[in-house]
């Protein structure tokens, strides 16, 4: 008889982000309220002092003021306790050289979860992946504690945090304008408008009514700058 997958629940998209407390190599937190009013990443990593999540540390924390920047706060996460994430970060930023990183300190929250309470929480542990492991999983979740978005990879692959900027700013611009934001776009891009919902609005858009290019009735664009977006979008 073939043996019966087991299906865990997990949080999704437009769901509240599951509230826990945690410790952190930055001290207590509570999640989500102690971002509320800022984008927050919430992310794991399957184990510390292992290449690949090395590799993407280096990277994330490079990149953290680009994320603060565009309003978005990071949170790590792995399976392990406090004194192991401590020593992990210290042989990052005292040995470690990666593409041109080096001296690189993680200074955003590492949560220890030797429990694995935030990690079952948050679907990041898939068993046929791994049972003691949490898989890549990345969490968007917005000023108001809304998961936005959800990307997850294998153990065996690092991720890619220009993907993940591009999906914070891509988040907001849909917020700031009303509009969606197509295939590999970036700012700058031609937008998205929602489809007509009446037959009025698809006729107006056929007939050059309304401020967009209209290729047929669903598949409408508009031009919004790479600077109208980043003034909205970015602090600075
Ligand atoms: C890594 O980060 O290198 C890694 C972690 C778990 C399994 C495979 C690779």
């Amino acid at each position: 008889m073939e043996s019966q997958q087991e299906f865990t629940s997990m949080p999704r998209i437009g769901d509240k982000a599951p509230e826990f407390k945690a410790v952190t190599t930055q001290g207590d937190i509570n999640f989500p309220a102690d971002y509320k009013g800022d984008w927050v990443i919430l992310f794991s990593h399957p184990a510390d002092f292992t290449p690949v999540c090395t590799s993407e540390f280096m990277t994330f924390a490079t990149m953290e003021d680009k994320f603060a920047n565009a309003n978005c706060k990071l949170v790590g996460l792995s399976i392990d306790g406090l004194y192991s994430h401590i020593a992990w970060l210290r042989s990052i930023k005292e040995k470690i050289e990666y593409k041109g990183m080096k001296d690189v300190e993680v200074k955003f929250p590492l949560i220890e979860d030797i429990t694995m309470e935030v990690a079952n929480k948050y679907g990041m542990v898939q068993p046929n992946e791994d049972t003691t492991k949490a898989v890549r999983a990345v969490f968007f979740i917005d000023p108001e504690g809304i998961i936005r978005a959800i990307i997850y990879y294998p153990l065996s692959l690092g991720r890619n945090f220009d993907e993940l900027y591009r999906v914070v700013v891509a988040l907001q611009a849909a917020d700031e304008f009303g509009v969606a934001t197509p295939a590999d776009w970036y700012p700058g891009d031609d937008v998205i408008i929602g489809p007509a919902g009446s037959c009025g609005t698809a006729e107006d858009r056929m007939t050059g009514k309304e401020d967009m290019d209209c290729k047929d009735w669903y598949f409408c664009t508009k031009k919004i700058s790479k600077e109208e977006v980043l003034s909205k979008v970015l602090k600075k």
